[in-house]
């Protein structure tokens, strides 16, 4: 049974546990929010013993080299002694300068950072509970160049930062925020290549910043960009998206629904088929796929499976 050595005291981890249940079982509270190794809120150095490789996911190749790991999925393999690590920029302060509903459990936020933040569209910020020390991400929808942050967040039932959000943050508050996280954005590596952008729900968000930096980048191939959700009072930024499709003809919207009334120029039926039905092939396509953590797993194997090369898939899954 591995010991880890934590502030100068000994816990075990309990086979097939990771360090953040192991030292969450003795009472000792690390920093943490998604759980998953997505968020990157858990990063830690390992002072001595060796990470196993799969903890050191998404992280940078030099921070890896120096033995920073993620506790939420390290499994360790030897005793290990860490510390925990501060390698973001630090904490920015942010205030709220607009609140918006988007619809009836979408809230825009757009906040103004202290701090220029330096940033690829369709990243995603860690976000602190201005009362608790609990952290959640955020994608941007935002580009670099428009000054603000904006975030689009959806109201989960008794969701404790997205509650907060919606009901109790007040224009000209502050939080403070962290980041960039994610390699979930564009990049100008071929301005002809065809993109097919999937946004679940709120996972439009990032999609909406990456779809226009692409569009500042020149981009001349198709753009497809689904947006999915339960029912059409679910979808939002429809004028906006298009009046994008009207400006660029390489733009292509098409808002999906699962029940009721399709939604003008849209697409009736579970996401996922409709997307292999609509782009059957996608040989030489890059993939952008965000939101609801089932439904992005399951296309990116769909995508996978016609034709899609695993290195031209991002994803964002929001777990
Ligand atoms: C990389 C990344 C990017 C993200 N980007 C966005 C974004 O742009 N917009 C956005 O709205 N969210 C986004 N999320 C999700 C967000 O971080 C929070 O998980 C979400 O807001 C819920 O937090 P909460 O504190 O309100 O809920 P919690 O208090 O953590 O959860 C309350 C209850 O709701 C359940 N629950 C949690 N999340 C969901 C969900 N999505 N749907 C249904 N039930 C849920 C929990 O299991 C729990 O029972 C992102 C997550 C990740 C990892
Ligand atoms: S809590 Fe470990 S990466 Fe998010």
């Amino acid at each position: 049974m591995p010991m880890i050595t934590f502030d100068g005291h000994d816990y075990d981890c309990h086979q097939g546990e990771t360090i953040l249940e192991g030292l969450t079982r003795h009472g000792v509270l690390l920093p943490s929010a998604c759980g998953q190794g997505v968020c990157q809120t858990c990063i830690s150095k390992a002072v001595k013993g060796k990470p196993p490789v799969e903890s050191q996911k998404g992280l940078k190749d030099t921070l890896a080299a120096q033995g920073y790991f993620l506790t939420c999925i390290c499994t360790p393999e030897e005793d290990m002694e860490l510390a925990v690590a501060d390698v973001s920029k630090g904490w920015l302060k942010a205030t709220v300068i607009e609140k918006q509903l988007l619809n009836e459990s979408v809230m825009r936020l757009r906040l103004q950072s202290e701090e220029t933040l330096d940033y690829f569209a369709g990243q995603f910020i860690n976000l602190k509970h201005p009362e608790t020390e609990l952290v959640r991400s955020y994608s941007l929808a935002s580009l670099p160049d428009e000054g603000v942050l904006e975030l689009h967040v959806k109201r989960v039932p008794n969701g404790q930062m997205s509650g907060y959000l919606h009901d109790d943050a007040k224009v000209g508050g502050s939080f403070t925020i962290d980041g960039p996280v994610g390699d979930c954005f564009y990049t100008d590596k071929d301005l002809d290549q065809s993109l097919l952008m999937v946004g679940v729900g709120t996972g439009l968000a990032p999609l909406y910043g990456i779809v226009r930096d692409a569009l500042q980048h020149g981009h001349r191939g198709d753009i497809h960009l689904f947006h999915a959700s339960l029912a059409e009072s679910g979808l939002y930024y429809a004028d906006e998206l298009n009046a994008l499709a009207q400006q660029h003809e390489n733009v292509h919207y098409i808002p999906c629904v699962l029940h009721g009334e399709v939604p003008e120029g849209g697409m009736k039926g579970d996401i996922q088929q409709l997307v292999q039905t609509a782009v059957p092939q996608l040989t030489g396509w890059r993939i952008y796929v965000c939101g609801d953590p089932e439904i992005v797993n399951g296309l990116k194997q769909t995508c996978f499976m016609a034709g899609a090369s695993m290195a031209d898939i991002y994803t964002d899954p929001f777990v």
